[in-house]
């Protein structure tokens, strides 16, 4: 049985491989449209989502398959104090696979330890968001070819953009691949994704407050929004959320070819005036994130291949008396929890939300 909860899960050749199904649900939809019949995926979102949700809906729809939902979390047992491991068993005697989103960080990782069916992490906290990089990709390969040699800008919340951070993980794998990080200073990209991913792999990157300055040097600008909900103080909110607003002036000097891409929602991150630009892929890329979910829930099920092995190492994982100081980890709500810790070169890094344990 496999989970996706990280984009690490995947290997390069499964991603190659669920691109390449998805360009032909893309082509042929009609041959996939029983694919899933009988089978039920379970959309379990305990934040707010439109487009992820509907899109995994949508998915399982194409494919012949069925949806159950709970509507939203204050609608679940969660508010009743229902853990997550609870929930994650339940949920896994009515359907086949679950899509979970969680504002604690490693929510779906504590799930998949207790589901007998795959569980897809739709977004935990500002953490992961692993099906979303499925998105950028897909719509990477499609505007590029492939992603080799691509200097990629990531312009706005790297600290809570989880979208970001999955797909600095994802694209750190590929030949050539260079980032320019764009942030304000108190939301630059957290140390973990540097100290961990970009310097053991070399992998060039540069930070930079400035947009306009680094916007001619870029192949792929993926914009963000500031994640308002993560911070714990409203006026430093207030002073961040403006902070890069992408506009027509601001794209004379890009080059001819750039893909401006986003997650989405945006609030002001892009004027409106930049959607007619031949250049912006936000909404196309919201379609090819449908065509990857659809990729992956096959996967995942074992009806396009053999789902494949978990590859998560956890060799250097202990079991300590340490508690993660992360106050958006899973660790802080979740009954009974083990304190699972990664040791890595006298380092300890908490294994549900990765963040560092300082001694
Ligand atoms: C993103 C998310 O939820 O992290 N949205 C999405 O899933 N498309 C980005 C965001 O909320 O800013």
């Amino acid at each position: 049985m496999r989970n996706l909860l990280e984009i690490q899960d995947l290997s390069v050749q499964e991603i190659d491989d669920l691109i390449r199904v998805a360009k032909d649900i893309m082509a042929h939809p009609e041959k996939y449209s029983e694919a899933c019949h009988g089978k039920k995926l379970a959309t379990l979102f305990f934040e707010p989502s439109t487009r992820t949700r509907l899109s995994f809906e949508a998915a399982m729809y194409e494919l012949g398959g069925h949806v159950l939902s709970v509507p939203g979390a204050s609608l679940s047992s969660a508010t009743k104090g229902e853990s997550v491991a609870d929930t994650a068993r339940v949920v896994s005697c009515y359907a086949d696979i679950i899509a979970m989103r969680h504002p604690k960080e490693g929510a779906p990782f504590v799930a998949a330890t207790h589901s007998d069916i795959p569980i897809i992490n739709a977004g935990d906290g500002g953490h992961n968001h692993p099906t979303q990089t499925l998105a950028d990709l897909l719509t990477i390969h499609l505007e590029k070819g492939g992603f080799d040699n691509l200097t990629v800008g990531l312009c706005g919340d790297l600290r809570y953009g989880r979208t970001v951070h999955s797909l600095i993980q994802a694209l750190s794998r590929y030949h050539g691949v260079r980032f320019v990080l764009i942030a304000p200073e108190e939301l630059r990209l957290p140390d973990y994704l540097i100290q961990d991913v970009l310097k053991p792999n070399h992998i060039p990157f540069v930070e930079t407050q400035n947009l306009e300055e680094v916007i001619p040097t870029l192949d792929i600008l993926y914009m963000t929004r500031v994640q308002g909900e993560r911070f714990s103080d409203v006026a430093t909110y207030e002073r961040l959320k403006d902070s890069y607003i992408l506009t027509a002036d601001k794209l004379e000097s890009a080059k001819k070819d750039l893909a401006i891409l986003h997650p989405l929602p945006r609030v002001n991150e892009i004027s409106v005036a930049v959607d007619t630009d031949a250049r912006a892929c936000y909404f196309k890329q919201v379609r090819n994130g449908k065509y990857m979910r659809e990729a992956l829930i096959l996967k995942l099920l074992g009806l396009s291949e053999a789902p494949g092995e978990e590859k998560r190492d956890m060799s250097n994982v202990e079991e300590t008396d340490y508690v993660c100081r992360n106050p958006h980890c899973i660790i802080t709500t979740e009954q009974e929890l083990p304190h699972l810790f990664r040791k890595e070169k006298g380092t300890l890094r908490c294994l549900y939300c990765d963040q560092p344990y300082d001694l």
